[in-house]
């Protein structure tokens, strides 16, 4: 209304002056022609605006059916469908924008945008989660100011051209590292990208433990088995007893890598297995069965030995898996209990769920090193472990066995009085014919 008012305020002069000049020089009747005149001229011009404007909005594909007649009426019916238009566009943008941000805050990856000043505009949930900001308390602070070790100011400032990303560790106290990465896409703003790299690296660190720890085991039987190989060599012709004793040395050394190898080739196959085991009917009478044997071979009637079991049941499986997962229980309770002791075997039911336990009265085990005992290569003592024959596998085999079985292993030791090793079985691996 205002701008109404305003335009016809701004053409109101020259009306007046032309049609006062036009009545001094011809009377009224020249006053009024001018005066018409002037009108049919600005009718003109709107009617050609009008027209120009009706045009766009036809250029604007709004409707079809262009009609001459009621221009004014297509016009704002055009007008109309275009603020429509504009509506469900912003709609969708936002319904768009919406997405774009819910797809930010699941990603795991961080992402935080920087001005050229590394001031925050804007970060996901995971980059508030790896850098500890909050992006409503930390908009438009500086990042270096929020983060201040030296390496990663350093990073921001002169990041080297070949090298597009650092890593951060272990901060707050925690132990997080992160990978970071610096993206320049406009000419104001930065993206810097976190990724969380922990369990990577651990993983790394784990396979090069395990290299180190495999060729540390290997070493020790070669240089052995190499240095008497030497002595046969060099020396003259050696009493038999001398040889024999060499001999069995060597055959008892290649033995123990022999064995080492059988228990790696058999980690590496049931770390390699994918899903749980099938299940196949084992009777438990012949599986409890096999183990006794072998452990009074080793036990060499040091120890006594009983095994129970509660009834006889099936479980469900693979034999060997099993017989293997029970062996190396019972011979660890032979080889950490001292001579006289005693090792109890069972089987049992509790609630549906079917328990394989041995039971020792050895040397037991401190409650620090319980959680570790499943690592490859873990042993309380690395020495005594090595003289009777152990790897260090054993256990870390049975876990395996019995993550593939759906199986949990349990473990209660008290130092000085004996342990107990347990394999807790699901009431669905448990069937009685
Ligand atoms: N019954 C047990 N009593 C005491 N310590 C045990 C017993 N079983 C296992 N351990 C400890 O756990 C470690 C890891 O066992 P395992 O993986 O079978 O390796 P190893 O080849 O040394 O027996 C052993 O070195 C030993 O220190
Ligand atoms: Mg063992």
């Amino acid at each position: 209304m205002r701008s109404f008012l305003r335009y016809v305020l701004s053409i109101f002069p020259i009306i007046l002056l032309v049609t006062g000049g036009a009545a001094s020089i011809g009377g009224w009747n020249w006053a009024w022609g001018s005066l018409a005149l002037i009108m049919a001229a600005i009718a003109a011009r709107d009617a050609w605006k009008l027209q120009q404007l009706h045009r766009w909005l036809q250029d604007h594909n709004l409707s079809p059916g262009y009609s001459a007649r009621r221009t004014w009426e297509q016009v704002f019916g055009r007008l109309h469908s275009l603020e429509k238009r504009y509506d469900e566009n912003q709609m969708r943008l936002s319904e768009a924008s919406q997405r774009f941000e819910q797809a930010l805050a699941l990603l795991p990856i961080g992402t935080v945008i920087l001005d050229r000043s590394e001031r925050i505009l804007w970060c996901n949930p995971a980059a508030e989660r790896h850098l500890h900001i909050d992006l409503t308390r930390d908009r438009q602070q500086s990042l270096p100011y929020l983060i201040r070790r030296p390496e990663f100011q350093d990073f921001l400032e002169h990041r080297p051209a070949t090298e597009n990303h650092t890593i951060l560790r272990g901060r707050h106290g925690q132990d997080l590292t992160l990978m970071l990465q610096l993206v320049r896409y406009n000419d104001e703003e930065r993206m810097l990208v976190t990724h969380d790299i922990t369990q990577l690296e651990r993983d790394e660190k784990v396979r090069q433990d395990f290299v180190a720890n495999v060729s540390h085991e290997l070493r020790t039987p070669l240089t052995v088995i190499g240095g008497y190989i030497e002595t046969l060599q060099t020396s003259g012709p050696l009493p038999p007893t001398t040889l024999d004793k060499i001999l069995d040395t060597v055959a008892s050394q290649a033995q123990r890598m022999q064995h080492l190898v059988e228990e790696l080739l058999s980690l590496s196959r049931l770390e390699s297995q994918t899903g749980v085991a099938p299940l196949t009917p084992v009777a438990l009478s012949s599986l409890l069965s096999q183990v006794p044997p072998t452990a009074r071979q080793l036990s060499q009637e040091r120890h006594t030995i009983t095994v129970s079991m509660a009834e006889e049941n099936f479980l469900q499986g693979i034999e060997s898996e099993l017989l293997s997962a029970f062996g190396n229980l019972v011979a660890n309770a032979v080889r950490y209990t001292p001579t006289g002791g005693s090792i109890d075997i069972s089987w049992s039911l509790q609630e549906g769920s079917g328990i394989f336990s041995v039971r020792d009265s050895g040397i037991g085990i401190d409650a620090e090193h319980i959680p570790r005992l499943t690592e490859r290569f873990y042993r309380v003592d690395r020495a005594r472990s090595r003289d009777t024959g152990g790897t260090g596998l054993g256990l870390a085999i049975v876990q395996r066995i019995a993550q593939h079985h759906e199986a949990s292993l349990m473990i209660d030791s008290t130092p000085g009085k004996g342990s107990t090793f347990a394999l807790h079985f699901p009431a669905h691996r448990i069937t009685s014919n």
